[in-house]
């Protein structure tokens, strides 16, 4: 997808530049509309054209440089559509365009929706993006809702880019946890288990487990060690007693993730199951190993990476049994094999950064192509308020308790004031709606990279960077329609928008589709969130200086009504690719 304007900017300067020095022009790249920025300030126009790399060619102070452009761009204006004004500010020239064409190219393709298509116009490509990666028989927390809500909204994103996506989970469904937890579970517990989310009681025992192992005396200890032990090997051995309580337990887990993720309205097109990977890794890299691509290392067997400073990244036990690193090895090999993707993007916490640098050089070594288009995307920790998040110690908030503590924070601040007059089934909806968008939103309106703190009540307020403000812009605007007697219609004169801030809309809906393109490529869905938060604050303005229904003549509230319809979808647009559906009315 192309800026017109930007193009035209760039013809613009290029034959700018060919009357001030013929020669040097043919030695500036082609697409000097590369280097057009936003202003900082809106009144200073639209776009800007840094003049610094202009200063070496032509041997002259940015500043005079910007001067003397500007004075032959301002002379030939006349006649143009696209740019209206053009001023130099220090070493800047700022172009201001013609809002109306803006508007005009914008509004009424977000109407008939081809808008919203054109970013699929690119290239594209089959890509993998596995998510959540939830252990079972381990509870399900709110620190694991990050990993869900970036994954989720990347596989949004790109599908909006155009690109062909699945969604895929790998389920930690085998090692030592999993042998603790069934040793509390078989030996010491004596509760039964509830029917509902039985997954994270399951967690519980686990914590049980740990708590047991660690109050007890050596003696006791080594006991214990033996037993988990013994449970482990029978495990790795399927010893047929026990795999039916693994099958039976595991089954549990899944049944909580299939739930939470229903409630979050995340979808995998593909599971893949740690188990699923456990032979095939040990059988590839004994293969690996007879090739010679793999040495053995006092009875193991690894890759020694360290000429790339990896180190020996170790793949098979001395007593050969596999570690994650091993599956990881399958896994990636059935991704390339089974799905033909083209790129592998993992979203995993920032703490795997070593391992995945070193799966990533053994694949290339081991001659997967494909291992050039891996990426690993990591993210930081969520903390809460009193701290780092550790099931430990118990600070963490379970699905179920930050579910309970949502919806009646929600019900109490937002939804009751509606009992009797709406059904209860859109009170449970709306709350779940509402629930979804603070988390989500919360999880995504901050880079990747940076650390979290997850505190509930200040991402439920209806004011400041929230999902909440975000939903409630999104109602507002719904309503504005809902309040005038007017039906919607693109055929408006466009000139007539021309506050500055239905130009700040305006321009921030022409931009949608770049931002959104941007936010895929850095993988970064925070661009997104800051955009949509901008376009929320800049609508509040709006929405006290333009008023659609006391606008001054019919026609105007024709143009204000369409445009604020366009803010309406484009705000929807952005939430669903944050993974967030807005309810209608709140
Ligand atoms: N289940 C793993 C964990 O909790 C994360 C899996 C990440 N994905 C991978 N392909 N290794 O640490």
């Amino acid at each position: 997808m192309m800026n017109i304007f930007k193009k035209k900017i760039g013809l613009l300067l290029h034959s700018a530049l060919q009357q001030v020095s013929p020669e040097q022009e043919t030695t500036l790249p082609e697409n000097l509309e590369k280097l057009i920025e936003n202003p900082p300030k809106p009144e200073m126009g639209d776009y800007a054209f840094p003049c610094f790399t202009l200063a070496k060619s032509f041997r002259k102070a940015p500043n005079k440089i910007a001067e003397e452009l500007s004075q032959i761009l301002a002379a030939s204006l006349t006649g143009e559509k696209e740019v209206i004004a053009v001023q130099a500010l220090g070493p800047y020239i700022n172009f201001s365009i013609s809002t109306s064409l803006m508007a005009s190219l914008t509004l009424p393709q977000m109407i008939n929706g081809s808008y919203f298509e054109e970013n699929k116009s690119g290239d594209s490509e089959r890509v993998m993006i596995e998510f959540s990666q939830p252990n079972t028989h381990k509870g399900f927390h709110v620190g694991h809702m990050r990993n869900v809500a970036l994954g989720d909204s990347l596989c949004r994103i790109f599908r909006y880019n155009g690109d062909e996506v699945i969604a895929s989970n790998y389920i930690g469904d085998v090692g030592a946890h999993i042998a603790k937890c069934l040793w509390f579970y078989m030996n010491h517990n004596q509760e039964s288990a509830p029917d509902h989310l039985r997954g994270e009681w399951l967690g519980e025992l686990y914590m049980k487990a740990i708590q047991k192992l660690e109050s007890s005396s050596p003696e006791e200890a080594a006991l214990f060690q033996s037993e988990i032990s013994r449970i482990l090997k029978h495990l790795e051995e399927k010893e047929p007693e026990l795999s039916k309580i693994w099958e039976k337990t595991r089954q549990w887990s899944m049944e909580d993730f299939k739930t939470i993720y229903h409630w979050l309205d995340v979808k995998f097109d593909h599971f893949f199951y740690e188990s699923q990977v456990d032979e095939s890794g040990k059988k590839l890299v004994l293969e690996e190993f007879e090739k010679g691509t793999f040495i053995r290392s006092e009875g193991a067997i690894g890759i020694d990476l360290g000429d790339v400073e990896l180190g020996f990244f170790l793949l098979l036990k001395s007593d050969n049994n596999t570690l994650y690193s091993t599956k990881d090895l399958a896994l990636a090999k059935k991704k390339f094999d089974e799905f033909q993707i083209e790129r592998s993007i993992y979203v995993v916490g920032a703490e795997q950064t070593l391992h995945f640098r070193q799966v990533f050089e053994t694949l290339k070594r081991m001659g997967y192509a494909q291992a050039n288009q891996c990426f690993h995307l990591s993210y930081g920790l969520v903390a809460l308020p009193s701290g780092k998040m550790s099931s430990r110690s118990g600070n963490v908030i379970l699905f179920s308790q930050l579910q309970e503590e949502m919806n009646s924070y929600i019900q109490n601040n937002y939804l009751n004031r509606f009992r009797g007059e709406w059904t209860e089934e859109e009170i449970e909806e709306t709350t779940r709606r509402v629930a979804v968008a603070a988390i989500k939103y919360g999880m995504l309106n901050q880079d990747p990279n940076k650390q979290i703190v997850f505190a509930m009540e200040d991402w439920l307020v209806s004011e400041g960077d929230t999902g909440t403000y975000l939903i409630y812009a999104y109602v507002r605007i719904r309503s504005i329609a809902r309040q005038v007697e007017r039906s919607l219609s693109v055929e408006v004169d466009f000139g007539l928008l021309c506050h500055p801030n239905e130009h700040a809309l305006i321009r921030l809906l022409y931009d949608f589709n770049d931002v959104v393109q941007a936010a895929g490529d850095q993988h970064r869905p925070s661009i997104l969130a800051r955009m949509l938060f901008d376009l929320a604050k800049t609508f509040s303005r709006a929405y006290q200086t333009c008023s659609v229904k006391h606008a001054e003549s019919a026609e105007l509230q024709s143009a204000r009504l369409l445009l604020f319809h366009c803010v309406a979808e484009t705000l929807k647009h952005g939430l669903i690719l944050l993974g967030i559906t807005p309810p209608e009315r709140m």
